[in-house]
């Protein structure tokens, strides 16, 4: 399938992850891809897998901290000024903790919720302007990574949980008001996958046996698998979808 051919789509946190999987498998679909992040070594490191798996060369990096508005609004202007127009864009990147309530520093509150809620806001804010303006009634979608935890608040993440409830509940006030211009807006929750973000925590074998016995499939996800349900939310054939959350957990919430 080439769902994405002559689109443009712009992933944040795609160096690593969920965020990288879902690059490579909009470029593998047809797309230009732009990978947005902080770390230039893991982007390039992406884009050059991407590139160096087709004839011709679809990735390119831009370096931007996606809770700082100066960054998201040079990320704009590059876009604008490179390729015109955007209609693909999967704000991802994300960051987590843990902490009690009583023992989460103000502070660290803040900073999941700028990387989280923030980011979201601020991109589709900034990109999703150049979305209208140049619609020529392609299809165009944006995609929001939110969390299981979003919809049910997990032990010693509430920072993060909070955070992603609120992303789940801004992309239906966006996809509402982007509706009018052809604009799809979901979000789509993962539940337990394996990448960076999971890491130490999977090392803790008595703690990935939880996360399994928790589990209907019994195992956990792969970057891959919620990569796939990104793609079709924002590809033509989820084209009468807008507004709602598709929760990838493995059955997680069934048992
Ligand atoms: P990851 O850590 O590999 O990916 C997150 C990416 O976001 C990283 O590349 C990181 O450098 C980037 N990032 C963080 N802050 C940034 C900032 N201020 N500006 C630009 N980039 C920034 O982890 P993963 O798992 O691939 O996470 C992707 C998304 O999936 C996140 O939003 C995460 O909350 C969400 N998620 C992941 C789950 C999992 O089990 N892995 C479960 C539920 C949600």
């Amino acid at each position: 399938m080439r769902r994405f051919s002559g689109s443009t789509a712009v992933v944040t946190g795609a160096g690593s992850g969920i965020g990288e999987q879902t690059a490579i498998r909009l470029a593998a679909e047809g797309a230009r891809v732009v990978l947005v992040g902080r770390t230039v070594s893991k982007l390039e490191k992406a884009a050059e897998q991407i590139n160096s798996s087709l004839s011709e060369p679809v990735a390119e990096i831009f370096r931007a901290d996606v809770t700082a508005e100066e960054d998201v609004e040079e990320l704009a202007h590059f876009i604008t000024q490179n390729y015109g127009t955007l209609h693909v864009l999967i704000n991802n990147a994300g960051a987590s903790g843990t902490s009690t309530i009583l023992d989460l520093p103000a502070s660290e509150w803040g900073r999941i919720q700028d990387t989280n809620a923030k980011s979201v806001f601020l991109v589709s804010k900034a990109l999703g302007k150049i979305m209208i303006d140049n619609n020529s009634g392609e299809n165009r979608a944006i995609i929001n990574v939110a969390s299981l935890s979003g919809h049910k608040a997990g032990a010693m993440i509430p920072h993060y949980s909070s955070s992603k409830a609120a992303v789940i509940n801004f992309t239906k006030a966006l996809a509402v008001e982007m509706a009018p211009h052809g604009v799809r807006v979901n979000s789509v929750s993962p539940g337990f996958a394996e990448t960076p973000l999971t890491e130490e925590g999977l090392k803790n074998k008595r703690f990935e046996q939880a996360i399994v016995k928790n589990t209907a499939l019994r195992r956990v996800g792969k970057p891959e698998e919620i990569a796939n349900v990104i793609s079709f939310a924002a590809s033509k054939e989820a084209s009468y979808m807008t507004g709602t959350d598709l929760l990838v957990d493995g059955g997680w919430m069934i048992t």
